[in-house]
């Protein structure tokens, strides 16, 4: 049985001002031109990755919140990572590319379209990150946004609408026949009418049918509805979770259940674990990292309070870190899920900020299992268990510069090669294919 694990990359802040503030901005990259992804991206392929995804928000949050967002480029400004996948695709010839698309920003016919074009200019490495977030909806129209599971329900009638787009040429469509000289046989091709609850147009599609497999659907959300819709949808799904044994088996199987649920193959979706690792280059210099971390100063939690402000839309940087937050002033807008990652175990009226800023500040060790700070070694173990309790792969999490790259995978690339964790070669095809191929 193979051993070979799938590796994602995750730009976690977008095709962005990422890394604002952080030392690798001195080597001088212009963040709105494509240079330093495009390195990065032929470093991922080296790499042996599957593929790289591009977290996106189309929006800048609240109007009363903007600031926060911007002040330090935190949650904004972002370019349209779909934009940047054609100069990625042009760098590399293998990596998979996975821009993140919003199903309220992007009419049927028109993503389709789109999407078929980048999977043919690439030779059918697009994938795509589709997400539900509905506070961007003041952006798309005056409708008052959808509810979470009602933004999940059109996103699946959005993805159904793409493939049944795709599949509009029926096989024998395309003749493509020079000694009669005929093109296409337009009697197959299915100009179906398409009303349904979200999304009305007709096809058949402007493109031309995909040599092999489509645009590998990749979701991140991990709620009930989340994971049906990845059940139902996805090729592969993006699992935050802790990484315990307990806990992988069950997102594991919550997965699988949802794709028997919806007639696919239980192991139809690839899951990989979410994991952000500091990659030291001893024993001794992890415990250093996570022994310092315990006592973080107060630019430190400075600077954890103002990512915290940008993701909670509320701002924590005027509050006196020794006394509890004023819970009041956390509005309708802010997300339960940051919210829950600011408090942890702590009870939010009562706990002084600095505790809550301290507790994000901790890190912990990858040996005993307390967080992701350890040797290459180290790491490659937690990847071996987790193919082990039922995972597919593992996704990093970080910027997309070069440095950070080389920071986190010098060590590890040879030494997941040599575990016989991390392929060496590409299978032919494109990204469905290298994700189909173990
Ligand atoms: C690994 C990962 C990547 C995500 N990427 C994005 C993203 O690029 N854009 C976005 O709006 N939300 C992103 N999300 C948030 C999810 O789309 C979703 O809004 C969130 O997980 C809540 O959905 P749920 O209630 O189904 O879990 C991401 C979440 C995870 C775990």
């Amino acid at each position: 049985m193979t051993r070979l694990q799938h590796f994602g990359w995750f730009c976690a802040r977008g095709f962005g001002p990422q890394g604002w503030g952080a030392p690798a901005l001195g080597w001088n990259w212009d963040w709105t031109r494509p240079e330093v992804y495009q390195q990065a991206s032929r470093e991922l392929e080296q790499a042996g990755f599957d593929l790289l995804i591009i977290e996106d928000s189309p929006s800048l949050g609240s109007p009363e919140t903007i600031d926060l967002r911007v002040r330090h480029a935190f949650g904004g400004p972002k370019l349209d990572p779909l934009l940047l996948a054609p100069y990625l695709f042009q760098a590399t010839s293998h990596l998979g590319v996975v821009p993140t698309v919003n199903p309220a920003a992007l009419p049927p016919y028109t993503a389709a379209r789109q999407f078929a074009t980048l999977h043919h200019l690439s030779g059918g490495r697009l994938g795509v990150n589709v997400v539900t977030d509905t506070g961007s909806a003041r952006h798309f129209g005056a409708e008052p946004p959808l509810g979470h599971d009602g933004a999940y329900d059109r996103a699946e009638e959005w993805v159904g609408a793409l493939r049944r787009l795709w599949r509009s040429w029926e096989d024998g469509a395309l003749v493509a026949d020079e000694t009669t000289g005929r093109y296409a046989d337009g009697s197959r091709l299915d100009a179906f009418e398409h009303r349904r609850e979200h999304f009305a147009f007709d096809g058949p599609l402007n493109a031309v049918p995909f040599p092999g497999a489509e645009p590998a659907i990749v979701s991140p959300g991990g709620s009930p509805r989340g994971l049906r819709f990845a059940g139902a949808n996805s090729d592969v799904q993006l699992a935050l979770a802790p990484l315990d044994r307990a806990s992988v088996e069950a997102y594991r199987e919550r997965v699988r259940l949802a794709a028997i649920e919806r007639g696919r193959d239980a192991d139809a979706v690839r899951v990989l674990f979410a994991v952000r690792p500091v990659i030291t280059t001893s024993s001794e210099e992890a415990d250093r990292l996570v022994r310092a971390s315990a006592e973080p100063d107060d630019a430190t939690l400075h600077r954890i309070a103002a990512q915290q402000s940008s993701d909670l839309e509320t701002d924590l940087t005027t509050q006196d870190l020794d006394r509890p937050l004023d819970t009041a002033r956390f509005g309708e807008h802010v997300s339960h899920g940051s919210l829950r990652r600011l408090t942890g175990e702590h009870d939010l009226a009562t706990t002084p900020l600095r505790v809550l800023l301290t507790d994000l500040a901790k890190l912990g060790r990858l040996g005993d299992r307390t967080g992701f700070v350890g040797t290459a070694d180290e790491f490659a173990d937690l990847v071996e268990d987790l193919a082990g309790w039922g995972g597919d792969g593992v996704l990093l999490w970080g910027d997309l510069h070069p440095v950070t790259l080389h920071r986190t995978l010098d060590d590890l690339v040879p030494i997941l090669r040599r575990r016989g964790l991390l392929r060496t070669q590409y299978a032919p095809g494109g990204l469905a294919e290298n994700l189909r191929a173990f």
